[in-house]
């Protein structure tokens, strides 16, 4: 994306956001948003905005390595029975009608895009803490807002999203409760028991636990919100070579694994198994 599509993609949405360092609100000055109290970010040539400058990218586990298998594995559509129940969702509250979405954590930016092009009115806002995935989202063509940005802070304005798409990324509520509109609902993509067993088989001495469950999160999840719909959504997929190879560095699950590990497995298939959770988050305590 070039300057020109962000500053069109930018210009309707600058009342959605806010400063990160202090909540106010921005306007464009140049090629800059400036905030009332002279906190400036640029515009990235690249057609994203950095709202996060001060996070330390270096130490960014989620590399560009890590979002460009995960592209490959997400435009090979390993993930579209989610992309296809999130629409679902999204078609019966909304139907033709605008609104306006924040994909937090949103990675190399599969849903946030893929939604932009079933979703013509929409507004979508695509966030992440890695530079590296906005960069590598900012890539690909799309009518989306790419922020790097902290989802612990938000920066956006109170209230102003219908809804907010958290994907297989860490939640926070009550940044969701601030920024959604009273009627505004969460969309949570969550791992079930078998989520990527054959990875979590061959990797089984370097991990933590020996099962996976998605126990702690639903617990978090039951406190802060009330699911309003549960998708399950559970397939088992033939993988070639070049797709193991994707699949195996695409997850944090690689992240304790030897380098020798990693490039001596070869997976014949691999599972899918997840929920896709219609939430109403309950408001700020
Ligand atoms: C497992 S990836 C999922 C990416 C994408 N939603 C998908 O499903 O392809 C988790 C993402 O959450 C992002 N993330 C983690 N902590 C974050 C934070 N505090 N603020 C924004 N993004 C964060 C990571 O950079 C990473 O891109
Ligand atoms: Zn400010």
């Amino acid at each position: 994306m070039n300057l020109q599509t962000l500053t069109h993609l930018l210009i309707p949405a600058l009342p959605q956001l806010a400063c990160p360092r202090c909540g106010s609100s921005f306007s464009l000055v140049g090629t800059s948003v400036k905030c009332g109290n002279n906190h400036c970010y640029d515009l990235c040539a690249k057609g994203y905005i950095n709202l996060a400058p001060q996070h330390d990218q270096s130490k960014e586990k989620y590399d560009a390595t890590l979002f460009q298998s995960r592209n490959r594995i997400l435009t090979d559509g390993f993930y579209q029975p989610v992309l296809d129940a999130i629409a679902r969702m999204l078609e019966a509250k909304h139907g033709k009608k605008p609104f306006v979405l924040l994909d937090a954590g949103c990675g190399e930016g599969y849903y946030a895009r893929q939604l932009a092009q079933r979703f013509h009115e929409a507004s979508i806002i695509g966030l992440d803490l890695s530079r590296d995935g906005i960069r590598a989202a900012a890539r690909q063509p799309g009518d989306v807002l790419w922020l790097v940005g902290d989802l612990k802070q938000l920066p956006l304005a109170d209230h102003r999203m219908d809804c907010v798409l958290d994907v297989f990324t860490p939640a926070n509520y009550e940044e969701f409760a601030r920024v959604l509109k009273p009627d505004g609902e969460l969309i949570k993509v969550i791992p079930d028991s078998d989520y990527l067993a054959e990875i979590r088989e061959a990797f089984q001495p370097y991990l933590r636990q020996e099962g996976y469950s998605n126990q702690l999160v639903v617990d978090h999840l039951h406190k802060n919100a009330e699911i309003l719909e549960k998708v399950e959504v559970r397939q088992t997929f033939p993988l070639n070579e070049e797709q193991s190879r994707c699949f195996l560095s695409m997850t944090p699950m690689g992240f304790s694994v030897p380098k020798e590990v990693l490039e001596k497995t070869v997976l014949r298939e691999i599972t899918l198994h997840l929920q896709v959770l219609r939430c109403k988050v309950q408001k700020e305590k």
